[in-house]
């Protein structure tokens, strides 16, 4: 998928997304995204903000920008930062291209996106360029799994995933942020192998 055909699936499902993924935030993802967020301060930018899920899970006193290449997504994000009293600056633009000066954030965000980006490396790039030299990309994204049988399922499926539902299910995200020239610090799993939370430095 090229950006346009994502942002159009985004668009898309931007009104069912929240109810769509409800049981999987409910079982788990709420918990993750509360680990993921606690430490983070300052100047922070969430790329590919989406419906906002992760919002109330920052805590006070940031500085928070959030981009996203579906407007309809982000509307959604606009109406919970309303109704929760936080306050957000939103920008429609694409992680792989973004207006932002190097160095400009302490923390970048980014929550089950990059299996949708569709030049990944460019995308992880572009984050190590507008952090701080000493800020943190924290991360939590579903990837390809590192057993032989269960990966190559991943592969075998991912193109009839990616035409039925959009994303990849097959993103090796952890390798792609060590060749994007981040440095990692931690990875852990969350719940399986198939979700990693990873914190990374320029
Ligand atoms: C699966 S949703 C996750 C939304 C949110 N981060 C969350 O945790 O619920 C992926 C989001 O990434 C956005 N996205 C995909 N590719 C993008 C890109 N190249 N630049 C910016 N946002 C992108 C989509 O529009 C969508 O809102």
């Amino acid at each position: 998928m090229n950006g346009n055909t994502t942002k159009r699936a985004y668009d898309r499902i931007a009104g069912l997304y929240d109810v769509m993924e409800y049981p999987m935030e409910f079982m788990f993802f709420a918990k993750w995204r509360k680990e993921l967020l606690t430490s983070v301060s300052g100047k922070v930018l969430e790329v590919g903000i989406g419906t906002g899920k992760n919002l109330r899970y920052y805590p006070p006193g940031i500085q928070l920008m959030g981009i996203d290449i579906s407007s309809r997504m982000m509307r959604k994000a606009q109406m919970k930062a309303a109704e929760i009293g936080h306050s957000l600056n939103l920008m429609v633009m694409n992680v792989e291209d973004m207006s932002f000066s190097d160095f400009s954030f302490d923390f970048v965000v980014s929550t089950f996106v990059f299996c949708s980006v569709s030049r990944p490396l460019q995308g992880l790039r572009e984050i190590k360029r507008v952090l701080k030299s000493n800020g943190y990309a924290l991360f939590l994204e579903h990837v390809r799994s590192e057993k032989k049988f269960l990966g190559r399922v991943m592969d075998f499926f991912n193109p009839m995933v990616r035409l039925l539902i959009g994303p990849n299910i097959n993103r090796r995200t952890v390798e792609n942020i060590e060749k994007s020239g981040l440095n990692i610090i931690s990875v852990h799993n969350k719940g399986s192998e198939l979700v990693k939370h990873v914190i990374a430095r320029p």
